[in-house]
């Protein structure tokens, strides 16, 4: 190959890049929409053992509800936060596994995960399961909440209590979503 060919190539790595790379434009934040707002009531930890990864707590999930504009229902008595507490920062992470019942009788398996925020509460991912139906897009949602400490009122039961967790979606202009009226053929 000439010189004059492969000196551009050389030099190319050498261009200042810092400009560029700082006048690229912010892109906008992906819009969330809102999925429900949940109570669940919880037991006291049954468990809480020292571990390869922390401290693993176990506390169970024994029902609540959920309310949304497009899923309604019931928390089933079937479930727990088996929440990790990171050895080196101290911080506890939620770690569930716990079931949903719609009003329309259809069944959810959810999965939450994330850290304890310093002025109470958690933030959590959630991941949804749901095998037929017209609320089968949830499968395909990435979804966030925010979970916060409730006063369950006089009600509450010894040695249980609730929480409040709010959860939206990330919506996008084609996305999953739109398959909810029922025009997706699941086989
Ligand atoms: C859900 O549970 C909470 C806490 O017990 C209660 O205050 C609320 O009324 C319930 N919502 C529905 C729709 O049942
Ligand atoms: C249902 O949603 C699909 C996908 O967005 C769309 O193509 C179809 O026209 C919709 N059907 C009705 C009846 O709204």
């Amino acid at each position: 190959m000439h010189l004059s060919t492969l000196l551009p190539l050389l030099s190319f790595p050498l261009l200042p890049t810092a400009q560029n790379t700082t006048a690229l434009p912010e892109p906008p934040a992906p819009p969330l929409t809102f999925l429900y707002t949940s109570y669940v009531h919880c037991r006291d930890a049954l468990y809480r053992s020292p571990g390869p990864l922390g401290t693993r707590t176990a506390i169970p999930i024994i029902g609540g509800n959920f309310t949304g504009p497009r899923l309604s229902g019931t928390i089933l008595p079937l479930g727990a936060d088996w929440g990790l507490t990171d050895p080196r920062t101290g911080v506890f992470s939620a770690d569930t596994r716990y079931n949903l019942r719609t009003d329309d009788g259809t069944d959810i398996f959810v999965r939450t995960s994330g850290p304890a925020q310093p002025g109470g509460g958690l933030q959590l991912r959630a991941l949804f399961e749901v095998g037929v139906g017209e609320l089968y897009w949830l499968n395909e949602v990435v979804a966030v909440g925010v979970l916060s400490n409730v006063d369950g009122g006089e009600e509450v039961e010894e040695g249980t209590f609730w929480l409040r967790i709010d959860v939206w979606h990330m919506t996008t202009e084609n996305d999953h979503t739109k398959y909810a009226n029922g025009s997706m053929e699941i086989a």
